[in-house]
């Protein structure tokens, strides 16, 4: 497997071409941003902790079915990937009430509900990443009707995987933001990461934020929590 040409470069990864048409190498930075870029910064150490616990957790998905990009990690912070063809939709399911749920409806932080709720973005930074609803998406033939069934289904499925996983850990699953793709034969796979910077991570007993949070909303211990949540994931896969 040999790295070729920068494909792209996100707020923070890079993606590379392989001399394989179908693999892609992906490269996780320390770089964090938040509010669509505004705010920018680096968590020392988070490249090789979102790289590590995002591959473990997409090989956990694996086997409990629901396909993913995931190929092989190549070393801390390096991981070949499926060459997919993102689906412009980010996929966001919450299990309580926080960040932008909580202020968009008026909801206290923290409130639990009584089954998981799912909402779609559109997936475009210079429009800052809208809200759009199914039909949105058809209108805007992002994806099919049977896509959006395909990927609401992975999306709840993860949700209770993952839910069990973390609680294995003494940490609530709040929310998370995932991304599909689409590989060359038009199988849709779980792609992007799970990580502390795309899910939210509440200590079960304490309520502490073991996620991006602390950096977003300038918590201190941004560092120590990424730390604390790997070192509670590696306990467990
Ligand atoms: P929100 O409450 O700000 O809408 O975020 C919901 C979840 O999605 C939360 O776990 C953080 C994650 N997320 C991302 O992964 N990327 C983003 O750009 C945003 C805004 C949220
Ligand atoms: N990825 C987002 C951004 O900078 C931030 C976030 O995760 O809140 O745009």
């Amino acid at each position: 497997m040999t790295q070729r040409d920068q494909l792209y470069e996100g707020k923070a990864k890079k993606v590379f071409l392989t001399d394989d048409p179908e693999l892609l190498i992906v490269h996780y930075k320390d770089d964090a941003t938040a509010f669509n870029g505004l705010k920018k910064g680096q968590i020392a150490g988070k490249g090789v902790i979102n790289n590590k616990m995002s591959n473990r957790l997409m090989m956990l998905l694996e086997k409990e079915g629901i396909p993913t990009h995931f190929v092989r990690e190549i070393n801390d912070r390096d991981t070949i990937v499926k060459k997919v063809s993102i689906v412009p939709l980010e996929v966001i399911i919450r299990n309580i009430a926080a960040g932008s749920f909580s202020k968009r409806y008026g909801v206290a932080e923290g409130v639990v509900f009584d089954s998981p709720t799912i909402e779609f973005s559109y997936k475009n930074d210079e429009l800052g990443d809208p809200l759009i609803n199914d039909y949105h998406a058809l209108a805007l033939k992002i994806a099919s009707e049977a896509d959006i069934a395909q990927i609401k289904k992975y999306a709840f499925l993860v949700n209770e995987k993952l839910k069990a996983f973390w609680k294995e850990c003494g940490v609530t699953l709040v929310d998370f933001k995932l991304e599909f793709g689409k590989t060359s034969d038009g199988t849709i796979v779980l792609a992007d990461e799970i990580s502390p910077d795309t899910c939210r991570l509440w200590d079960s007993k304490t309520g502490e934020k073991l996620d991006k949070d602390r950096f977003r909303r300038d918590l201190g211990g941004v560092e120590e929590a990424y730390e604390e949540i790997m070192k509670r994931l590696s306990a467990h896969i």
